[in-house]
């Protein structure tokens, strides 16, 4: 059958997702049963690239040192990546103070009512909007991340390549479709949650558990034989590997040298040791005293999205009264000794964190 000829949603599917959520979905997490946009956002965000296990401790942890926006926009912003060190995806972090900020400068401190104005806001896209409108609001919108995308293109046989923005934009088009019509403000919640625990149980990635689901009747990819098939997206991500060298410049008193990252860029805005292209980039900044000292440690690799960084560490220890070289105290490197008990607050990349926590 041709895309055209299937482009007509299911009918009752969106009442199915309603029902099977209130009896079989997640009902108790920490943002649920609040209609407060701030912790909605807040577990928005940290939700985009991290699951739910390890979001749990984050979120006491931001709610419990910021209660309200306006707090989170008065912090500054190393304590701010501080706090999400070990998230990843730093970018996030950065754009949720920002729009902490945003929501306190623009808009009084309270967030915006619908999910057009929500998503002018740093670090809100249009899943996010709505998925932030749908639970506080009400707001008779679409979600579609990445797992609501497989549910959808299961139970509409939506064979259109996703990579051609073209058919994401149709796929949007379907999803508000299906979109509950009545009792909005009871539906748009539970249906918004339901998908979301749908696509992360049973219409999982690899093996969905269509025996257990409560749309397997209306799913046009069960019908067909081979759900798993979708969603159809050819544009694969091209993977790149980077070699980094990492100096670990240690004081007698144990502290370490640690540098700001420029904003852009890989673990951009964190602290980090210094970081060089090359194990003799990093040796030619070292004064021949200080090259004596240079030991390697174990080279290991650090797995980021689009790259695979191999780090290899050198540990120098200095001498009691021995100095870094000029060449690495600089503007375009600011960078400061911190004691064993300042520097696990600061945001430092994970790897960074586990090599001194190793070792220190
Ligand atoms: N992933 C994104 N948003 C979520 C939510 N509200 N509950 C569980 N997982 C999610």
């Amino acid at each position: 059958m041709k895309q055209s000829a299937l482009q007509t949603p299911p009918p009752g599917f969106s009442g199915e997702i309603v029902r099977w959520q209130s009896t079989h979905g997640r009902n108790s997490l920490p943002w649920q049963n609040t209609r407060d946009p701030y912790r909605v956002w807040l577990s928005e965000i940290m939700l985009q690239q991290t699951q739910v296990a390890t979001v749990l401790d984050y979120y006491a942890r931001f709610l419990d040192r910021f209660p309200t926006v306006a707090e989170l926009a008065a912090a500054s912003e190393d304590e701010v990546l501080g706090l999400w060190s070990g998230l990843g995806y730093y970018s996030r972090a950065r754009n949720l103070h920002r729009c902490a900020k945003d929501v306190v400068a623009l808009h009084g401190g309270q967030f915006p009512g619908t999910a057009e104005q929500l998503q002018t806001l740093p670090g809100i896209g249009r899943s996010t909007a709505a998925a932030i409108a749908s639970f506080c609001f009400g707001e008779r919108v679409a979600i579609l991340d990445g797992n609501v995308k497989r549910v959808l293109t299961r139970v509409l046989a939506f064979s259109a390549d996703l990579a051609q923005s073209a058919n994401e934009k149709a796929l949007w088009n379907l999803a508000t479709e299906l979109l509950p019509k009545r009792n909005l403000p009871d539906t748009m919640p539970r249906y918004t949650q339901g998908l979301m625990d749908l696509g992360a149980s049973i219409c999982a990635g690899r093996q969905p558990q269509c025996l257990l689901c409560p749309v397997q009747k209306l799913c046009r990819g069960f019908a067909e034989g081979d759900p798993g098939k979708y969603p159809v997206k050819t544009r694969k991500l091209k993977r790149s590997a980077q070699g980094l060298s990492l100096l670990w410049a240690q004081r007698p008193d144990g502290s370490v040298w640690l540098e700001r990252r420029p904003g852009r860029g890989v673990w951009g805005g964190l602290y980090c040791l210094p970081v060089f292209e090359s194990d003799d980039e990093l040796k030619a900044v070292l004064p021949p005293a200080l090259q004596s000292r240079l030991a390697p440690l174990p080279q290991f690799v650090h797995v980021l999205t689009h790259k695979d960084l191999y780090l290899s560490p050198w540990v120098a220890g200095l001498g009691a009264g021995q100095a870094l070289p000029k060449a690495m105290v600089s503007e375009e490197r600011p960078g400061a000794w911190f004691g064993p008990s300042a520097w696990p607050a600061l945001g430092l990349p994970a790897p960074i964190r586990k090599l001194l926590a190793q070792v220190a």
